[in-house]
């Protein structure tokens, strides 16, 4: 080639990265790794081992013990042994020793990139550029929330032991997502990498071991599924951390339900990359290299369905298409190249089944011009227009490089595409008109949405789901309250609780009412705005303390329920959108019209309990109060990411809750649950305790004389568990906050995951939660990149 010819073409040679000190890292082990347990490295008992291959060119480049679950109960027994120092260590020192994390992880920066590289097969420029030191950053950022921990999450105490299961897709960056904020909060972890990837995790143990971290506080057990699903199954765990399939997420949810184990779930997502008309065309179509095209499309918020208005939409596809004739698809460990490999032959397989029927399902398939590596686990970037809103592919997680176009006319088809889909992880929003970028950001439904942008990551910004795309976050201060606890709930000492003795007496007394004075009234359910018979004309007594009958209330069914949630989906986007003032005020004046019942109430309530009812009532009031000050003043935070860029965090309400109500103090629990439920925007579906119900039904004519929408607040009483399970299993319900009894909890528990709605369960009777708790749970986190620069 002359120099004038390669002036003119500017090909590519060759860059590549050694892979020598990383063979020479394994060789140093034999070939072999055994499993990091109580600091030092042990043979499991197992006695089994497999494989693991860079799928780059199919080699094996190590074994690795598959450890079983008398290893599991090892690792936890040796992560519970370390608990007791670790929970006890300063801050500052548990600081120092994350600060040394990520430190050492900077130090052998390439080490770590070209393991990862020929480990996992994606490139070494994202490796080198972005996983490792996003996963460095995430120690540093971490070991300052250790230093903090004591004053800025006063009265709040490490978990205990966690287990942590994370994917191959990040394997070093998920390691650190998980590890620092729960080493930083005190608690000791188990971790169990992916088995296509486990190579960092065990370079990662060495540093544990090289800085002369306790014993213990970190295990690293190498094993594929069933390795994980005894480590969920673990009695002595303390606390699930996952990342991976919503598949796995959700057996995992139906495995956790009822033993207490507090969950964390990051799953698969369908994110949309909205384009609009006045957009930067050329910006954005780099945007969709990086949202579809980084990491082989292998990411759980890849932009994989493209979203574009009408009037561009072929001109953005033409220069899409020019784009990907340019892209660079080969050994991952050349410096110039964009798309490595795929992990593994299975997953080829299913990217090229989703794609087959793509083709199928009539959308219409490009992909550029230019040849494969004849070896290795490659798939060329793909682009489908044509592609129908309910196709496979617009719907199904392809975890590939694969691109769904389709278009849309308005902004509000735009936000109802986008959100046409079970997940809510992220989305990707391309204008040159912030207001409408804002206004649609906050209409999609996703844990993070970016600006002009996309794929941005910061261990400051919380990073986690919507929908079926799991819960919990990870980064940001957010991200903290997965790892910790509540110490000692101040919950409402102020009043008097009738004790647990006389409640369960109470459900076992017989029917005396043939010696009591005529009931002159059943209450009935409240549904949409207005007082409803229940549907099934059944009613069930309520007897007080002394077994004596003091009303009845309708006994709802199933029909009751799904209408109730059917009034509250009604209301939520109204409700939802009114002001955080105008909340208040309703909130307020719901106040305001109790206590001119005040003796009414608290009468009722003495019938019910036995006891001078106007204690609570006047707590009762004070919780509607507190609640509405919450409403305009439970903010958000903009978190300082390390690029230009306002990155807000903005507690949104969940949707659709179902509210199951403690038995004890059944007044005041209504207003502090429902009450700081609605102050967030919720819509709830509430039943009250099945003992103590007549405060709730009394209080509909409390809602019936207020502002409050038709359908916002909703009464449905009968059978708590009864009840339960239908808004568990209903897939139009976003929460279920269930207060009753263990075997409810997993009855509750195991019927979310069919949607994976969020579940809070709480104890029968006993304190209740903080008003700090009860907010949190009643919002999600939306973390909105907005970056800036002329
Ligand atoms: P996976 O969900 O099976 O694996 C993730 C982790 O869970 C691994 O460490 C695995 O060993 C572990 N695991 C598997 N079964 C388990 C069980 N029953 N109990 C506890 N732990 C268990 O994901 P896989 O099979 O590697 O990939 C399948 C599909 O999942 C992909 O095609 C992709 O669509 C999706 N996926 C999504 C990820 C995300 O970040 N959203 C990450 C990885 C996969
Ligand atoms: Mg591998």
């Amino acid at each position: 080639m002359t120099l004038t010819e390669i002036m003119q073409t500017l090909p590519y040679g060759p860059a590549p990265e050694a892979a020598k000190p990383a063979l020479d890292w394994i060789k140093a082990h034999k070939g072999r790794f055994q499993l990091f347990v109580a600091g030092r490295w042990r043979a499991p008992a197992s006695q089994e081992w497999f494989a693991t291959i860079n799928p780059t060119n199919g080699q094996k480049l190590a074994e690795v013990a598959q450890a079983g679950a008398a290893d599991v109960d090892e690792a936890v027994k040796a992560a519970r042994k370390a608990f007791v120092g670790w929970s006890q260590t300063k801050g500052h020192a548990r600081a120092r020793y994350l600060y040394a994390m990520a430190r050492q992880i900077q130090k052998q920066a390439r080490l770590f990139a070209v393991l990862e590289t020929l480990d996992n097969g994606k490139s070494i420029r994202e490796t080198r550029d972005i996983d490792i030191p996003l996963a460095a950053r995430h120690f540093y950022y971490h070991a300052g929330w250790a230093q903090l921990m004591e004053s800025e999450l006063a009265g709040y105490a490490p978990v205990g032991v966690v287990g942590q299961i994370i994917p191959w897709n990040f394997p070093l960056l998920m390691l650190a997502w998980k590890i620092a904020p729960a080493l930083a909060m005190g608690n000791t972890v188990v971790l169990k990498p992916a088995e296509y990837t486990p190579l960092t995790a065990l370079l990662f143990a060495e540093i544990c071991q090289n800085i002369g971290l306790p014993p213990g506080v970190v295990n690293i057990i190498t094993g594929d599924g069933k390795t994980g699903a005894a480590l969920v199954e673990h009695p002595d765990v303390d606390k699930i951390a996952f990342t991976g399939s919503t598949e796995v997420g959700r057996l995992i949810r139906q495995a956790t339900a009822g033993s207490g184990k507090k969950l964390s779930l990051e799953l698969g997502g369908k994110s949309p990359f909205v384009v609009f008309e006045d957009a930067d065309l050329d910006s954005a179509v780099e945007g969709v290299v990086d949202a579809i095209w980084f990491n082989q499309g292998q990411v759980c918020c890849a932009g994989s369905r493209l979203l574009v208005q009408e009037g561009i939409a072929e001109k953005m596809c033409a220069k899409l298409r020019a784009r990907m004739e340019k892209l660079r698809v080969g050994d991952p460990l050349d410096k110039s190249v964009d798309l490595g490999a795929i992990i593994a032959p299975a997953q080829l397989d299913k990217i090229r089944r989703l794609v087959q029927k793509g083709i199928e399902e009539g959308a219409k398939l490009w992909q550029p011009s230019w040849a494969l590596p004849a070896e290795g686990c490659f798939y060329p970037p793909t682009l489908f227009t044509d592609v129908a809103p309910a196709s496979t592919i617009a719907q199904e997680e392809i975890f590939g490089p694969v691109l769904a176009a389709l278009t849309f006319r308005t902004p509000e088809e735009a936000v109802r595409l986008a959100n046409n889909t079970r997940y809510g992880l992220a989305a990707s929003i391309w204008s040159e008109d912030i207001n409408l970028a804002l206004d649609v950001a906050t209409q999609i439904k996703a844990g993070t949405v970016w600006i002009n942008s996309t794929n941005l990551f910061d261990a400051a910004s919380g990073f986690g789901g919507y929908r079926e795309s799991g819960f919990g976050r990870e980064g940001g201060k957010e991200g903290l309250w997965e790892y910790v606890q509540k110490i000692n709930p101040s919950g409402s000492a102020a009043v008097a609780k009738p004790k647990a003795k006389s409640r369960r007496a109470r459900a076992n007394v017989a029917p005396t009412a043939l010696a009591l004075p005529a009931i002159d009234r059943t209450a009935k359910l409240f549904i949409g705005g207005k007082q409803v018979r229940p549907d099934g004309g059944y009613s069930k007594a309520v007897y007080a303390p002394n077994g004596s009958l003091i009303g009845e209330v309708g006994l709802g069914n199933r029909k009751d329920i799904r209408n109730a949630v059917e009034a509250a989906r009604g209301a939520f986007e109204g409700w939802r959108k009114t002001t955080a003032h105008n909340k208040a005020q309703v909130l307020y004046f719901l106040a305001e019209n109790l206590s001119q019942r005040a003796e009414e109430f608290a009468r009722r309530l003495g019938e019910q309990t036995g006891q001078d009812g106007r204690a609570e009532l006047e707590a009762a009031l004070e919780a509607l109060f507190t609640a509405a000050a919450w409403a305009d003043k439970y903010e958000g935070l903009v978190h300082p990411t390390p690029i230009r860029s306002v990155t807000l965090a903005i507690p949104e309400p969940i949707g659709v809750m179902g509210i199951l109500c403690p038995d004890d103090q059944p007044l005041l629990a209504l207003a502090r649950l429902a009450g700081t439920a609605l102050a967030m925007g919720n819509t709830l579906v509430v039943v009250p305790s099945p003992l103590a119900p007549l405060s709730a039904t009394d209080f509909y004519q409390v809602l019936e004389t207020s502002d409050i929408p038709a359908g916002t607040f909703n009464i449905v009483t009968g059978e708590r568990d009864e009840l339960a399970l239908t808004l568990a299993e209903h897939d139009d319900v976003d929460a279920v906050w269930y207060a009753g009894p263990r075997a409810g909890w997993a009855l509750v528990e195991k019927a979310s995951a069919g949607n994976m709605k969020r579940t809070w369960t709480l104890p029968p009777s006993g304190p209740l939660p903080d008003t700090d708790e009860i907010l949190r749970q009643a919002t999600q986190v939306k973390n909105i990149w907005v970056p800036y620069g002329a």
